[in-house]
């Protein structure tokens, strides 16, 4: 995904299912994490188009998709109308029975009220039951963030910080949050994935139209290109190879308990 609970909906459902498959390719390495069992019930937690929905279904498990956008819904039941599939806000859902497993990949960082979302996922766990998460960490994108803040600074925006809407943390602090609330966090990890963005030269444009919209709400187009290609001159050096952009990415993976 994945959004859930983000409340803009300006995401294309088909443009992120065409141009940003790399979000649910990657996921397919936290799936082992995982490692779904037969007639086991998993959520998957921001499912988006259902891809690793139907991916985690076909090792044999009872599997709800939950995303907080309608759009994405739609077309995760377009996709795989055998699955079950809800619309549900993280930060507040829950389930009718307890599941084995939460999993989520590329959402959490969507959701600053990060207590909210972890309750909600320890009432819809059983216990002894196991959350797999992957996000971005601290220092996710922070290339792009800076220099973005920097071309918007240059159009008279100073308030970019202020429209950031994302939640990047360490590990020490998201594992101390699943203590606080009962969990006994067993794996963690925070790594630098560069991730290859698609459509070539247009990739790290696509990019920010699709994931960075926040900071443009209320600038005409033209300022909008303004800025981004801004942000593309100061960032080719780094983060242009052979024709094709990479984002900084660093993700956070952590396996935790429910006591
Ligand atoms: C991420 O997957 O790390 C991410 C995606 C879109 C915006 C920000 C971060």
């Amino acid at each position: 995904m994945n959004k859930t609970s983000v409340s803009n909906n300006d995401w294309n459902s088909n443009l992120y299912q065409e141009k940003h498959a790399f979000v649910w390719h990657y996921g397919e390495n936290l799936l082992q994490l995982l490692n779904p069992q037969s007639k086991e019930r998993i959520l998957d937690l921001g499912c988006g188009t259902g891809q690793l929905t139907a991916k985690i279904a076909e090792k044999g498990a009872e599997v709800i998709g939950i995303d907080s956008a309608p759009e994405m819904i739609e077309k995760a039941r377009q996709n795989y109308p055998q699955l079950h599939f809800q619309v549900a806000d993280a930060r507040n859902f829950q389930l009718s029975h307890p599941v084995d497993a939460v999993f989520s990949n590329a959402v959490l960082h969507w959701i600053p009220q990060a207590d909210n979302v972890i309750n909600s996922i320890r009432k819809s766990l059983k216990i002894g039951g196991r959350l797999i998460v992957e996000f971005g960490g601290k220092g996710n994108i922070e290339s792009i963030i800076k220099v973005l803040y920097k071309a918007l600074e240059k159009i008279g925006i100073d308030s970019a910080p202020n429209l950031n809407p994302w939640y990047f943390p360490s590990i020490g602090e998201y594992a101390s949050k699943l203590e606080k609330q009962g969990f006994e966090v067993t794996y963690s990890h925070l790594f630098s994935r560069p991730t290859l963005l698609q459509d070539k030269d247009a990739g790290l444009a696509n990019w920010i139209k699709m994931f960075a919209a926040n900071f443009f709400k209320g600038l005409s187009e033209e300022e909008k290109m303004v800025v981004i290609n801004d942000v593309e001159k100061q960032l080719k050096p780094k983060l242009y190879q052979e024709s094709n952009w990479f984002a900084d990415y660093r993700r956070i993976q952590i396996k935790a308990i429910k006591k």
